[in-house]
């Protein structure tokens, strides 16, 4: 199989979403700016969500119409319902993701809304978004546990991958919205996904809670994942997810990555040295263990 791991880098997105203390829009565009030159291909900018729920990331417009965009590189963008779809096409996104989740409660909780219903929201957006040319993400959280029910079946998490599949979505993120997960229970789940739906439209997406995150990624490489979603210096965290803590910290991934062999186009000291300045700008050490380290080299 082939050894180029795409990295998703959601920390404009997951990483600032659920930050205690204000971010200024220009720090958020900064951060766009310094990720654009590592070699990633794919950067989360923001969200698209209703300013109530996530008043972190009411500058969404203006951090997006900020970005110098370049076009190698793909900039998507959350949306919940048409509403965030519209705004989105003002500004110009041309990638967007929509999200749900294997588990009722957790979703209701997430988007007032129960996941057949997020589905039928999501139908407009993917034909309007079929008709203006723009690319389709699709999330899907609580797939290895929910803080509200616990456990989450296998069969629930391949039925929401595959009706955002079959709608359009050209990759369908697997979220351990609350980093629960261990390896051999990530690897299965991605099996029986992967039962159903090509690996090559299946990404992962851990929250590092319990540590497990690094481990659980390299179980589901091993079952042939190729496309890994991370934050860099490990920020983030969903607000409607008790208990949910950092993505795994992209500087980390990349160590792993590059460590067995896999190619991921990505500078890691211009990585780690971009987690370190957001880092400094919230006023915290790095989340990375290899930032820290490659600082100390
Ligand atoms: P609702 O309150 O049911 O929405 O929220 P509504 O349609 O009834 O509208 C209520 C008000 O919100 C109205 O304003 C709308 O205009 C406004 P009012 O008339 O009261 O002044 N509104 C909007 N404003 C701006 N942009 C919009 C928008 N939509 C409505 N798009 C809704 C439903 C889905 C909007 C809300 O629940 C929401 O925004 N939820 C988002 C929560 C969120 O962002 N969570 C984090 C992202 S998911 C995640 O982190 C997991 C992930 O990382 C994967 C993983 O880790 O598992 C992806
Ligand atoms: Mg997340």
């Amino acid at each position: 199989m082939d050894d180029f791991v795409r990295i998703v880098e959601v920390g404009p997105r997951d990483g600032l979403q659920n930050e205690a203390q204000p971010v200024a829009t220009a720090d958020k565009i900064e951060l766009i700016r310094q990720l654009s030159l590592t070699g990633l291909r794919t950067i989360e900018a923001t969200s698209f969500v209703s300013p109530r729920w996530v008043p972190q990331l009411a500058d969404a417009a203006e951090v997006y119409a900020g970005i110098a965009r370049r076009p190698d590189i793909a900039y998507p963008v959350l949306v919940p319902n048409e509403q965030g779809y519209d705004r989105a096409r003002a500004v110009g996104v041309s990638e967007v993701a929509v999200f749900t989740a294997a588990s009722e409660t957790f979703n209701r909780t997430n988007t007032n809304a129960g996941i057949d219903e997020s589905l039928a929201r999501f139908a407009p957006i993917l034909e309007r978004a079929k008709a203006d040319g723009v690319k389709v993400r699709g999330y899907v959280s609580t797939v290895l546990g929910c803080p509200y029910q616990g456990e989450v079946a296998v069969s629930d998490v391949v039925r929401v991958a595959r009706a955002l599949h079959d709608m359009g979505c050209y990759e369908i993120s697997l979220g351990d919205t609350i980093g629960v997960g261990t390896p051999r229970k990530a690897r299965a789940m991605l099996h029986a996904v992967a039962a159903e739906l090509p690996m090559s439209a299946l990404a992962v997406h851990f929250h590092d809670t319990y540590g497990q995150a690094l481990a659980n990624i390299d179980a589901c490489l091993e079952e042939g994942v190729r496309v890994v979603d991370s934050a860099v210096s490990g920020a983030g965290g969903c607000p409607y997810a008790k208990g949910a803590s950092g993505n795994v910290a992209s500087e980390d991934v990349v160590y792993l990555l590059h460590g067995i062999g896999m190619r991921t186009g990505i500078d890691l000291p211009a990585l780690a040295a971009t987690g370190r300045w957001l880092a400094a700008r919230l006023g915290r050490e790095t989340g990375s263990k290899a930032g820290k380290a490659l600082a100390a080299a």
